[in-house]
């Protein structure tokens, strides 16, 4: 007999896609355990702590007793701090009332996307994504409507197909998620195509749900605008950011919605019956993340910049990976298909033999919904380079040698 607590579950509860990246942690650990020295590249957090002045300020906040619940949308100076900080960046006008803190991005978007889908709508989203959007939408009894990013070869990486979201609308779009940069590809959109985008969602009247969470992991050679930056964002933009990866907070649990002031005031309700505020003292520390020393963070982002390299050279060696060199974020997004055609498998059985023959972690593409992933893996390259040059070489010593067994058969 089915208990009635487990009966009277939603069916799409169940239906759900967990996050890969935790699942695949869960066993990197689980062989760390027994004593493998396992080299993980499935980790979507930077490998650096919190920079101590931050700390710093959150023990401040604890020991000053600043221990309660705070406003739903943030502490004033908080909603200060971040509107200064995106309007000195990216040239906008937000203003602190059309910010609202939450208890980390992943909480923005479920936000976002309940107040603003229910059955039978539509959100369109370009895979390979990040998983939270689409699963989010379908709790809501919403569909995600997938347009994959178009693989362009090595040099060109991937690209966005504006035409094929268009041709994806239908009276039931309400949003359009733009990721940028994007993961798990590593991709930033160039502005041109963000014009295209955007003109298409102001003719159309559906709104972009944007995630920039990784906008301080942009690279060299890339171009990056932000979506704030247009002068009628209000109107189209439901906009996500957050601390977790800039300022290496993960565990923090600390985004923020920032939309214009009259749906602002509604997505509090919203947010108040969810999770009332954002942690008090994480707020405090926040505050300093955005004010103060800047240091730690563009010397993380050098490091990284740095570690990309390393890692497109050494994967650029295995054969049957094409890897494009990503832009931003901090993930390299190899597309494995000849070396699964050559083995006669899938990706997810290419990750987990590599697991346990060399103890090495990467996330298969089918970890970021629909389909589109199936033919790539995701490294992270939040690993120092030594650990990257030694990981990579098992990778490529694993082919060598399944490709060697294969052709002796
Ligand atoms: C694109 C994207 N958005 C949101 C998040 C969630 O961030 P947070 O830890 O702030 O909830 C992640 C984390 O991996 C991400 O990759």
């Amino acid at each position: 007999m089915s208990s009635p607590t487990l009966a009277r579950l939603k069916p799409v509860v169940g239906e759900l896609l967990g996050e890969a990246a935790f699942a695949y942690l869960a066993r990197a650990n689980e062989l760390a355990r027994q004593g493998r020295d396992v080299i993980n590249f499935g980790i979507g957090q930077p490998d650096l702590p919190t920079p101590e002045h931050i700390r710093e300020a959150a023990k401040r906040a604890l020991d000053q007793g600043f221990t309660g619940y705070t406003e739903t949308a943030g502490i004033p100076e908080l909603r200060e701090a971040i509107a200064e900080y995106l309007n000195s960046r990216y040239g906008s006008d937000v203003r602190p009332d059309e910010v609202i803190v939450t208890t980390g991005a992943k909480t923005a978007i479920f936000v976002a996307i309940a107040a603003y889908l229910g059955p039978g709508d539509e959100i369109i989203v370009p895979e390979p994504s990040y998983p939270a959007y689409p699963e989010v939408a379908k709790l809501l009894g919403a569909r995600p409507v997938y347009v994959p990013l178009r693989w362009e070869g090595e040099t060109r990486g991937f690209s966005l197909d504006v035409e094929a979201l268009e041709r994806a609308l239908s009276p039931r779009t309400k949003m359009i998620v733009i990721n940028n940069p994007h993961n798990p590809s590593g991709t930033v959109f160039p502005p041109e195509q963000l014009d295209e985008i955007v003109e298409l969602a102001r003719r159309r009247g559906v709104l972009l749900l944007v995630d920039e969470i990784y906008d301080n992991f942009v690279y060299r050679e890339a171009r990056f605008r932000s979506l704030l930056s247009y002068g009628d964002w209000r109107d189209v933009v439901i906009y996500v950011n957050g601390f977790s990866k800039t300022f290496s907070m993960t565990g923090w649990r600390l985004g923020y919605l920032v939309v214009r002031r009259e749906v602002a005031e509604k997505l509090k309700r919203l947010a108040v019956n969810v999770y009332s505020c954002a942690t008090s003292f994480a707020q405090k520390a926040a505050v300093e993340a955005l004010r103060g020393d800047w240091g730690p963070v563009r010397r993380m982002v050098a490091l990284f910049e740095q570690r990309r390299d390393v890692m497109v050279e050494e994967l650029r060696r295995v054969p049957g990976f094409e890897v494009a060199r990503p832009l931003g974020a901090f993930y390299a997004f190899p597309r494995v298909r000849r070396l699964l055609e050559w083995l006669g498998t899938d990706v997810e059985a290419l990750v987990d033999k590599l697991l346990y023959a060399k103890a090495v972690a990467v996330l298969p593409g089918t970890a970021f919904p629909d389909k589109a992933g199936r033919d790539y893996v995701r490294l992270s390259f939040a690993v120092s380079a030594d650990r990257i040059r030694e990981g990579v070489r098992r990778i490529r010593e694993f082919v060598e040698e399944a490709l060697a067994a294969r052709s002796r058969r």
